[in-house]
This record gives C-alpha cells, structure tokens and sequence, in this order.
C-alpha cells in the first residue's frame, strides 16, 4: 500500500483503509539530534516532583534521555546523566554525598554541575579529572516541582515565571500522572475545546460537577501569540454568558478555567484552577506535571479534594489509569481518549474536521517552530520573573448579556473578542492593578448590569 491515505466511501470498505502509515516523525520523535527533541530542549519543562528526592537517587527518562536525579546532603538536587562516565555503571545505584553522588562501581565522585570530583583508584597526578565531565544538566525547584533545562546551555531561557504561580489565596498542589503513549495526543487535548462536550458530557453524561452545560456546542474563538494561544469558549445559560479562556504555551504547557464552577452570577477574570505541562518521557510515553490550584473565589463549589492530588493523583474524573477496567469503559475519560490514540497517533489515518481548528492551528505553529530551531533562527519564550511575571489568561469571565435580536453565536463571539481586547489592554498592569483595570473597562463597555451579582 503507498503511504497516501486511501479514503473508503464505501461500505464495508475496511480493506481499503489498512496498511502501515508512518507517525509524523517532525512532531513525535524527541529523542536527542532530532527535530522535536532540539526544540523541545529550548525551554525549561518539570522533570520531577521534590517528593520523589529521597537518600536515594531516582532514575527517570525525559525526552529519551536516561538520566538520574537526587538531591545531595548539602540540599542541592543534580540531574545527570545515568550512566557513569568512567564505565557506564548507573547512578541510580550510587550514594548520595555531602557534595553530588559517588559511583558504586569504581567510586567516582561527581558534583551536581558533572564536574568530577574524585577518582578514587586513579593516580594522584592523573588528569582525567580535568579532562571530562559527567553530562549534567541545570534545575530550579519550584513549589514541590523540579524543572530542567536540557538544551544548548548558551541558549538558556529565562525560568518561565508566569502570572499564574503565585496568585494571591491560591494554595498550588503538585501533580504528576503517567500517560502510555507520545506527548503531542495528550498536549493536543488542550487545544480542543470540541472534546468537551461530548467526552464530558453527552456520550456517558456530564463528568465534572458545575460544569454540565459543557454538553451545549459553544462558540469558540481563538488567538495566536507568538509564545502560543489563547483561546476561549463561550456557552449562554438564561442571561448569563460564560466565557473560559484557556492558556496553551508552546511547546507542552497548558492552564484552563475553574474546575468546580458554577454559572449563576457574573464573575469576572477568574483565574486558572490548572497549570500543567505534558514532558515527553520519550517517543511513546509522557509526563504531566502540574499544579491544582485551590482558591474558593475560583473553586465556587469547593469539591475539589487536595488530599487526592499528588503522585499519579489529581481530583476530577477520568485523569489517570488508576480505576476498574468496568469504569474505564462504562465511563471512559480524557486518559482514555488520549492514550486509546495509541503510542504515537497516526495524523495521516485522521480526517479532521471543523472541531480540531484548535488542533491544527497548534501543529501548524510547533512545526513552523521546529523549523525555526533546525534553521537557527529565534523562538519565542513565555520569559517572565517575579517582578514581572509573563501574563496569561486562563479562567472564568461570565457576563449578563441578554439575547437580543441578533444572532446569539455572533454575539458570543463578538463577546470574547471584546473581553478578550480588553484582557491583552491591561497587559501593562500587574497584580490588583491589573484586575481592576479589567474590571473598570469591561464596566465601561458592557454597563454595571453585565457585572452585577444578584446575591441568592
Ligand atoms: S563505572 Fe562509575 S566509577 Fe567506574
Ligand atoms: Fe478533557
């Protein structure tokens, strides 16, 4: 069979539509030299959660690279490379010192840079020390999570310190959860808000409690910057117009709205409950690593359960493989959606159509970045510091606008855009500032009727 795809439009037409297609090898691969793997090593991504860091160092695998991590006695956490450079025996069996790790097999001490500090059975004037370096590569531990940066090291960007990791009265939990199969399916379900209405909601019934009016198709509207998306949903219940805005930040980073939401009053700029990245472990498995965040002003029905969030735990339905083989299927979730797609999901076996704008548009950017990296040209970094954190956009902003004569999709639509303006607008505001400035313009432009809460 060629590697076109052949369509049957027939009946009974399976035949026609069999024989090996090859993955979308640009998108999925991301181990080290190829395209994927290199753009990927341009940013920093979470490799670990801090509880794993124990007196004994951890092997893991992030983008194909067998690597180890621990946490030394002076409290500083290494990420090397697992096998040794004297004779590849791996770290994961070495000890933790006052300073790096010490190999089992010949005792090579290592620091947490690679620099080799000792080799024990080697002559006092042997050089050996001087002339090679464990592969070791930097982190930063950021509220339970370790990122890494695994690229270039003159090319290093600046810790990606989003408005969204330090918003007032918010409590951040780490998560981390196991997917069998490549990180673009999973990352992917991020940019498609389509998934929602029939996954959370009308094939099995609604999944996530205040979120049942997902089951109305909703009138999407996207926006492209240069470090990513923003895009957002908009559905009408009454009077009522919620709109959720999703962040997605390219390559594997993604925030959405309030988990446990309710829909009964006008809220504005609520922010994100969910700050996530997907880290290809290799070709065929990811990571995510992430934050719940808990705040009642986003959290309006206050189910969310922090004890259920964690090592291959988060609360709310249908995230990990860890329920009965019956509920899986009787009432299957997003990580059944996304690793059934199996390892690597073939594109040239799919037939997109007008919901998987979202998906398209992502693929289209991440090659376009490949691209840029192969060709030595610039990317884009979601770059910000405390002081002055990168925006982004993830929640809740529900208005009363009542129906009028026009067509209500139109009117959502032009809705978000507005909101939407006015969001980018206050991007020269920080904190407070930033959230009254908002709320002042969207007075200013919908009237204090959009905005007044009606206390039940
Ligand atoms: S293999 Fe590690 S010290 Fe020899
Ligand atoms: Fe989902």
């Amino acid at each position: 069979m060629s590697e076109e795809v052949r369509w049957s439009h027939k009946p009974f037409g399976g035949y026609h539509i069999n024989g090996p297609l090859e993955e979308d090898v640009e998108l999925t691969h991301v181990g080290p030299g190829t395209p994927c793997g290199e753009y990927m090593r341009r940013f920093w991504h979470p490799v670990a959660m801090t509880e794993q860091l124990g007196d004994r160092p951890v092997p893991i695998r992030i983008l194909g690279e067998d690597l180890v991590i621990f946490k030394d006695l002076s409290n500083r956490i290494g990420l090397l490379h697992r096998h040794c450079a004297h004779r590849r025996a791996s770290l994961e069996f070495g000890r933790v010192e006052q300073k790096g790790i010490r190999c089992c097999y010949h005792g090579w001490q290592f620091d947490v840079d690679g620099t080799i500090l000792e080799t024990p059975g080697e002559p006092a004037e042997s050089e050996i020390r001087q002339r090679i370096c464990q592969g070791a590569y930097p982190v930063i531990e950021y509220r339970g999570l370790v990122f890494a940066y695994m690229g270039p090291p003159n090319l290093k960007p600046q810790f990606p310190f989003l408005d969204s990791f330090d918003i007032p009265d918010h409590e951040m939990i780490p998560y981390s959860i196991h997917s069998p199969c490549n990180w673009l399916q999973e990352s992917e379900n991020s940019m498609d808000p389509f998934h929602s209405v029939f996954l959370h909601g009308r094939v099995n019934g609604p999944q996530f409690p205040g979120l049942e009016h997902f089951v109305e198709l909703p009138v999407v509207e996207y926006h492209k910057r240069p470090e990513g998306f923003v895009y957002s949903h908009a559905r009408r219940q009454g009077d009522l117009v919620m709109m959720r805005f999703h962040d997605h930040i390219t390559p594997n980073m993604a925030q959405n709205g309030g988990m446990f939401q309710r829909l009964d009053r006008p809220k504005i700029f609520g922010r994100t409950s969910l700050t996530k990245w997907v880290v290809p472990l290799d070709d065929t498995n990811s990571r995510k690593f992430g934050w719940r965040h808990f705040n009642d002003a986003d959290e309006v029905l206050r189910q969310g359960d922090k004890s259920q969030v964690g090592w291959e735990k988060v609360d709310f339905y249908g995230q990990t493989a860890h329920r009965s083989d019956e509920e899986r299927h009787a009432n299957p979730g997003d990580w059944e959606a996304w690793t059934s797609q199996g390892p690597i999901n073939i594109h040239k076996r799919e037939y997109l159509g007008t919901t998987d704008e979202g998906v398209v548009m992502l693929r289209s950017k991440l090659k376009k970045d490949i691209r840029s990296v192969q060709r030595g040209k610039p990317i884009a970094h979601a770059e910000g510091s405390e002081d002055k954190p990168f925006h982004t956009y993830g929640g809740d902003t529900i208005l009363r606008v009542p129906k009028d004569d026009s067509d209500d999709r139109a009117l959502m639509r032009r809705l978000q855009r507005e909101v939407m303006k006015v969001m980018f607008s206050a991007d020269d505001h920080e904190g407070d500032d930033r959230i009254e400035y908002i709320t002042r313009e969207i007075v200013a432009r919908f009237g204090e009727d959009a905005v007044r809460v009606d206390v039940k």
